[in-house]
């Protein structure tokens, strides 16, 4: 355990939605430390709904950038690019293949525990979280998921001081039409939830601006 409050607040001020990067380069071996943080993430029922595309490619970087007002200068100037995708309904789904396999060879569960966990999952599904109305509440649901991942991974990167960008600013259907005519996926199987430029900063931030603990935390006792 890290055992220093103050050391791990610096690392949370120290992260800041880095509008443009320096060009230089993050070692391999940081690269994947904050893809290791991205990987170990909870998500729910443990079933990881998600792919991390790293674009290297700068003259794809330059054809995202068309369609992503929110990342213009930190998609070019980013020594690493990251897409995350959602995993759509077709795998989603409590009976799909995707479970299925997933909780045998990734979960390793015997056939009793994944039929139970199944149960549960389909109730979840059906019941509790109104997920099956069309294609949208499912796969929004999965991107749910890929933001703990993003969230973490931000967070690792700051902690050995390299800075990110968290991009939501970009057209969801234009993207995901370019992903599929370059052949990096299927419309069927995935979507862009969110992406994350990683570098470093050209220029220090303004100062951090947030709401006082007490106006958003509320103790019932
Ligand atoms: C999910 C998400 C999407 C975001 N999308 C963008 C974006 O497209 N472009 C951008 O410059 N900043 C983006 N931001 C950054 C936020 O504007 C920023 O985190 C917020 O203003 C707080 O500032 P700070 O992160 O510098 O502390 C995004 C943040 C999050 C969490």
């Amino acid at each position: 355990m890290i055992n220093n409050k103050d050391e791990i607040l610096k690392a949370y001020n120290f992260r800041h939605a880095c509008k443009e990067f320096n060009g230089n380069e993050i070692p391999k071996e940081d690269f994947e430390f904050i893809l290791e943080t991205g990987r170990l993430s909870p998500s729910s029922f443990g079933f990881e709904p998600w792919q991390f595309i790293v674009v290297q490619n700068k003259e794809l970087r330059e054809k995202i950038k068309e369609y992503s007002w929110g990342g213009e200068k930190q998609i070019p100037t980013s020594s690493h690019f990251v897409i995350i995708l959602g995993r759509k309904k077709k795998h989603m789904l409590y009976d799909s293949k995707y479970i299925n396999d997933f909780m045998r060879e990734v979960q390793e569960l015997p056939d009793e525990v994944r039929d139970m966990k199944r149960g549960f999952y389909k109730a979840f599904q059906e019941k509790d979280f109104n997920l099956l109305e069309g294609e949208r509440a499912i796969f929004d649901w999965a991107c749910k998921q890929t933001y703990i991942a993003l969230g973490n991974m931000m967070t690792s990167a700051a902690e050995i001081g390299i800075d990110s960008c968290p991009i939501e600013g970009f057209n969801m259907e234009k993207l995901d039409e370019l992903l599929e005519r370059e052949g990096i996926m299927s419309r069927d199987d995935f979507g862009v939830s969110v992406m994350v430029a990683f570098g470093y900063r050209k220029k220090d931030p303004r100062g951090k601006t947030r709401q006082n603990l007490n106006d958003i935390v509320t103790y019932i006792e």
